[in-house]
């Protein structure tokens, strides 16, 4: 099956970068949001972000002034934005990237499921929900994978890509496929609770903030000692900034629900405060750390 036309629900944190890789695939690309100044805010964050990439490009000798910023108008030119989700009708994949919430993605799927011609393939980017039940509500499951994209999706180069039992062979080649047109390296993983890197990467996120709440270290010494003495680019702390409290609090939730005696999923207390507190990280311009944008003052 040939993609040609692709709908990403959610044009947020994550679905704002799957947007632009996809048009920057060369996809045409349909974009939902639930309104106008959310939908605004994702278009004028791949604006800038397209030019970054063409000023980078051009800098690096890999195109010229010309053909860097003609590539960019190119793909901005590929993306259409609405808030009508029955624009997704004809398109041949559609990636959910909206809130990490079972309830609200159950929904979606089931309204997909209803409104996208028989053919469409439904993925959901999911950090930590079973595939397999968002499947079951799309009423396709045979036609349902998770394509798991990472943040900043315009940098990082994996896409886990989801099966479930049900699942098409040709539908998660494609799925495949989709991913590596779009640049990015495909892993297939098996629908189990943060596939690879997320049942690795939370509970180490985990980890850290116990280690803050107990004073074990400071933000800033807990961050450097994961950067320097192991290589990550960034520590814990600043990870969990970047991802979002919000986020990471919905994925934690979901997995205490369902695994309710496993140690690895506890919540760590701060988490739960500072999200109370309207503290989300570098979306709200402060978590752990202060934000101006996407850097740390
Ligand atoms: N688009 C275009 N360019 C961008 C960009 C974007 N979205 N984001 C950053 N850049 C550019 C910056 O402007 C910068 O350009 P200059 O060098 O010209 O200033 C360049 O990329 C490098 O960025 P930074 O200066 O911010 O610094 P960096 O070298 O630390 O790179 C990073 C940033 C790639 C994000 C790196 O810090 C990194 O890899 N961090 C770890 C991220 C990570 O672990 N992500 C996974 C999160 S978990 C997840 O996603 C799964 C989940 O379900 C929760
Ligand atoms: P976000 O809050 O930045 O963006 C979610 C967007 O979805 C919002 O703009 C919201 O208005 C929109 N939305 C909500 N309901 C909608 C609907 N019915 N129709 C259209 N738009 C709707 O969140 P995010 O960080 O981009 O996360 C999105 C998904 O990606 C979540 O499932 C999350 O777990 C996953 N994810 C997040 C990260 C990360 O680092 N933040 C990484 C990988 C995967």
């Amino acid at each position: 099956m040939q993609i040609q036309k692709v709908g990403v629900v959610g044009c947020g944190l994550m679905g704002h970068g799957i947007v632009q890789i996809a048009a920057q695939g060369g996809f045409q690309v349909v974009a939902v949001e639930t309104k106008q100044e959310f939908l605004d805010s994702g278009l004028a964050r791949i604006e800038k972000s397209l030019a970054k990439m063409a000023e980078k490009a051009v800098e690096k000798g890999k195109s010229t002034v010309e053909q860097a910023q003609a590539s960019a108008a190119a793909a901005l030119g590929r993306i259409e934005g609405t808030l009508d989700a029955k624009d997704l009708a004809d398109c041949d994949l559609v990636v959910e990237a909206i809130v990490e919430d079972l309830g609200l993605k159950r929904a979606l799927f089931a309204e997909l499921g209803r409104i996208c011609k028989q053919e469409t393939i439904l993925a959901s980017n999911t950090s930590s929900f079973p595939i397999g039940e968002m499947a079951a509500a799309s009423g396709r499951p045979s036609r349902f994978v998770g394509l798991h994209f990472f943040n900043p999706v315009q940098l990082m180069r994996l896409v886990e890509v989801v099966r479930t039992d049900a699942t098409d062979d040709e539908v998660f080649a494609t799925a495949r496929s989709f991913g590596e047109t779009c640049g990015k390296t495909p892993v297939a993983c098996k629908d189990t609770p943060g596939f690879v890197v997320n049942r690795l990467l939370v509970p180490y996120m985990v980890q850290a903030l116990e280690m803050l709440e107990r004073g074990d270290a400071t933000k800033e010494d807990i961050d450097a000692a994961m950067q320097l003495g192991c290589g990550h680019p960034m520590g814990p702390i600043t990870l969990t900034d970047y991802v979002g409290l919000d986020t990471t609090l919905f994925i934690l939730e979901g997995w205490v629900a369902r695994f309710p005696d496993e140690p690895a999923f506890a919540i760590p207390a701060v988490l739960r405060r500072k999200v109370k507190e309207g503290k989300l990280g570098r979306k709200t311009g402060e978590g752990f750390y202060k934000w101006d944008g996407d850097k740390k003052v």
